[in-house]
């Protein structure tokens, strides 16, 4: 069955979606995006991606085509005619389509694209991989300075996915002068004494909306949360390791670099945050 998907105010199947060679998403990644979660036929943490989302058009100087009550009504619309129960909507504006190739930014008149579609994910939250655990090797952050601007610029984070890949793992951590950034589309923590450990907010990692949700809900469980950046050994040698994002809520890490943490298997504080955190967002997705 043909998907129905929305491009600049149309519903349309997706073979008819069509976007100009000129757009600047097409040839300069000018453009930013949004990956919400879908679960039983509602959104998780729209506040949250609409907030984000404006912010990083703000920072790009990128208008936004809609008002934020018409996206959730879009998101709505896409779930409802797709039959989505569990899965992802993902979002994108772009700078549009100038008619021609240049560096500098087209005139307020060129309207932005927008483009949405879902992905129908059966099983998201019962993912089993969260029951096992997953693997992670190391690699270098070499992505631009402004990481906290959620771009469609994804290069270097797909080579670091076929990096994890090729070597048999599940993922990628970027580390930048000896310490850990993010998650190739994730935001990383390590459990040690019972203190959750994160890299603090900055530039340098995007500001997750499942991370800020998840250190809220772990404040308030009265767990101990310190944002800091740590090491890949520190990493190695802590109690537990662990991800969040919009895709895969919260998911345990077991080995890093080929190396195991503690006996290999998800620690308690990473399951209680995944429950945790499906719970409490579920009661307020819309
Ligand atoms: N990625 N860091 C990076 C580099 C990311 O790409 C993502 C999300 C996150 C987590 O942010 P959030 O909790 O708001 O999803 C952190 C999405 C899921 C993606 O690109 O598919």
């Amino acid at each position: 069955m043909s998907r129905t998907v929305y491009l600049n105010g149309e519903y349309l199947p997706e073979a008819e979606a069509k976007v100009s060679i000129f757009d600047r998403g097409f040839v300069m990644g000018d453009g930013v995006y949004e990956v919400t979660s879908v679960l039983d036929g509602k959104i998780l943490e729209f506040p949250g991606h609409s907030a984000r989302l404006q912010r990083s058009l703000n920072e790009l100087e990128m208008k936004c085509p809609v008002t934020m009550p018409e996206l959730l009504a879009i998101h709505h619309e896409l779930v409802k005619v797709n039959n989505i129960d569990e899965g992802l909507v993902y979002l994108q504006i772009t700078r549009g389509n100038p008619g021609d190739r240049d560096f500098a930014y087209p005139d307020d008149n060129v309207e932005p694209t927008i483009v949405l579609f879902t992905q129908a994910k059966p099983g998201l939250a019962a993912d089993p991989k969260a029951k096992k655990g997953i693997k992670v090797i190391s690699i270098p952050d070499l992505r631009w300075h402004r990481r906290d601007i959620k771009t469609v610029q994804l290069l270097y984070p797909s080579m670091a996915k076929m990096a994890a890949k090729k070597a048999g793992v599940d993922d990628a951590w970027f580390v930048e002068d000896g310490k850990v950034t993010e998650g190739s589309s994730n935001n990383a923590y390590i459990v040690k004494n019972g203190q959750i450990i994160t890299r603090e907010l900055s530039h340098d990692i995007l500001h997750g909306i499942t991370r800020a949700s998840v250190l809220k809900m772990a404040a308030e469980a009265q767990m101990e949360v310190v944002e800091r950046a740590f090491t890949i050994e520190e990493a190695q040698n802590a109690d537990e390791a662990f991800y969040t994002s919009a895709s895969s809520f919260v998911m345990p890490v077991v080995e890093i670099d080929g190396k195991a943490l503690k006996d290999g298997k998800p620690g308690p504080i990473a399951a209680r945050l995944r429950e945790i955190y499906l719970e409490e967002s579920k009661k307020t997705a819309v």
